[in-house]
C-alpha cells in the first residue's frame, strides 16, 4: 500500500496537468479574424485571404469607427450578406438574427431593434463600407483594436466549429489577367471595369491615401492641389493605401489605366508603377482623356517601372462605351 500510495499520487498530479492544459487550450478562441486599416488582406484563423477579392479593397477609419467591405468577413463568420439596390440596403445574417444597414444612414436595426450608429455606413469607390464594431458585436462576437497598428481583432469562442476556410494551394494560378487603375472622377474607373468584364480579368484599384477631391482637381484654380502638383514635381509623390495587389506572381498580362492630366499620365499610378516588379509581364496601358492622345504617357511609366514588356496601350474618350471597350480587348486577342 505505501508503494501504491506514491504512484497514485503521480497519476493524480500528471492528471491534473493534462487536465489544466485542456481547460488552457480550450479558452483560445475557436475563432480569430485580424485585419489592419489600409491593409487589404484579412486573416481568418491563421489563413490569410483578401477583404474583398479581387478589388484591393481596405478597411478605413472614419471619425474613430473601423469601416469594413463586409461579404467576405461575414461569409468567413458563417453568415451571409444580401444587397438591395433599391432601399441601398445591406441584410446581413448570422445564426437567425439579421441586422440591416442602409447608405448614408444613422439607424441600424438588429433584428426588429433599432441602434443609432456614430458613423454611417458609405459608399467608397463603389463599394458599401459598413461599422464592423456594430456588426461584429451585435452577432456575438468580441472586438478589439490595437491603435498602434490600427488592428481589429474579432474573436468567438464557438459551441461548434468555425467556417472552414479553404487551405491555400501550394501552386499558385498563373496565366491571369488584371486590370490596375487610378481613377479620380469615375471615367476611367468605368472603361477598367469593361476591360475586366471584357478579359475576364481580375482588378486593382490604385487609391491615394488623401483622396482627391473637386476642389483638389479644379485645374483652373491656379491654388488648387492638382496645380500645385502640376508645378511642382517634387510633390507628384502621392501617398498610396497599398501598392501590394494579392498573388501579383499570378497575373501575366497587366493591364494599366489613369486619366491624362496635363498630357501625362495621373501621378498617382506612378507610386503603384514604381513599387512592382513587372518582369515577364505583359503590360497594357489604357487612359482616358478629354481630348488628348496617350502620347508619352505608356513610355515614361516604362522607364519608372524598369521592368515589364510595355505594349502601345488605347486612349479611350472620357464616356467610353463598353462596346469600344469589347472591340480594342478583342482585338488584342489575348
Ligand atoms: C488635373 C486635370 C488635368 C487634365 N488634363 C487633361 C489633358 O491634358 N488632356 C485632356 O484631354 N484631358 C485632361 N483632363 C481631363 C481628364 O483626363 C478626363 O476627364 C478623364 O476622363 C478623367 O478620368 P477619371 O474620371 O478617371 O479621373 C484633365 C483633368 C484634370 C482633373
Amino acid at each position: 500500500m505505501k508503494k501504491i500510495l506514491p504512484i497514485f499520487l503521480t497519476l493524480l498530479f500528471t492528471m491534473s496537468l493534462v487536465t489544466g492544459c485542456l481547460a488552457a487550450e480550450s479558452s483560445e478562441p475557436a475563432f480569430t479574424l485580424t485585419m489592419q486599416i489600409g491593409n487589404p488582406m484579412m486573416t481568418v484563423n491563421g489563413t490569410e485571404s483578401e477583404i474583398d477579392p479581387g478589388r484591393g479593397t481596405v478597411p478605413v477609419l472614419q471619425d474613430g469607427r473601423t469601416l469594413v467591405p463586409i461579404r467576405a468577413i461575414i461569409e468567413a463568420m458563417g453568415g451571409s450578406v444580401n444587397w438591395d439596390e433599391e432601399t441601398q440596403t445591406a441584410l446581413l445574417e448570422l445564426g437567425g438574427d439579421i441586422i440591416t444597414l442602409t447608405l448614408g444612414s444613422q439607424t441600424a436595426f438588429f433584428n426588429e431593434e433599432a441602434h443609432t450608429l456614430d458613423v454611417a455606413p458609405v459608399s467608397i469607390h463603389d463599394r458599401t463600407m459598413l461599422p464592423i464594431r456594430f456588426i461584429a458585436e451585435s452577432f456575438q462576437f468580441d472586438v478589439g483594436w490595437e491603435e498602434r497598428t490600427g488592428t481589429v481583432t474579432i474573436t468567438k469562442q464557438m459551441d461548434s466549429a468555425p467556417v472552414e476556410t479553404p487551405a491555400p494551394t501550394d501552386e499558385p494560378e498563373q496565366g491571369k489577367t488584371l486590370v490596375v487603375y487610378y481613377s479620380a472622377t469615375g471615367n476611367t474607373e468605368a472603361v477598367a471595369n469593361h476591360i475586366a468584364t471584357a478579359a475576364n480579368a481580375d482588378v486593382f484599384e490604385i487609391q491615394p491615401a488623401e483622396p482627391y477631391t473637386d476642389a483638389d482637381l479644379n485645374w483652373t484654380d491656379e491654388n488648387s492641389r492638382v496645380v500645385h502638383e502640376y508645378e511642382n514635381p517634387e510633390e507628384r509623390d502621392v501617398a498610396l493605401v497599398s501598392t501590394t495587389v494579392p498573388s501579383w506572381e499570378s497575373y501575366d498580362t497587366v493591364f494599366i489605366g489613369y486619366p491624362i492630366w496635363w498630357g501625362i499620365a495621373a501621378w498617382p499610378v506612378d507610386g503603384f508603377v514604381a513599387a512592382n516588379d513587372f518582369t515577364g509581364k505583359t503590360v497594357i496601358p489604357f487612359a482616358t482623356s478629354a481630348s488628348s492622345g496617350l502620347g508619352e504617357s505608356g513610355t515614361l511609366l516604362a522607364e519608372t517601372a524598369g521592368t515589364g514588356n510595355w505594349t502601345d496601350g488605347m486612349r479611350f474618350r472620357s464616356s467610353a462605351s463598353a462596346e469600344d471597350v469589347r472591340a480594342w480587348v478583342d482585338d488584342l486577342g489575348l
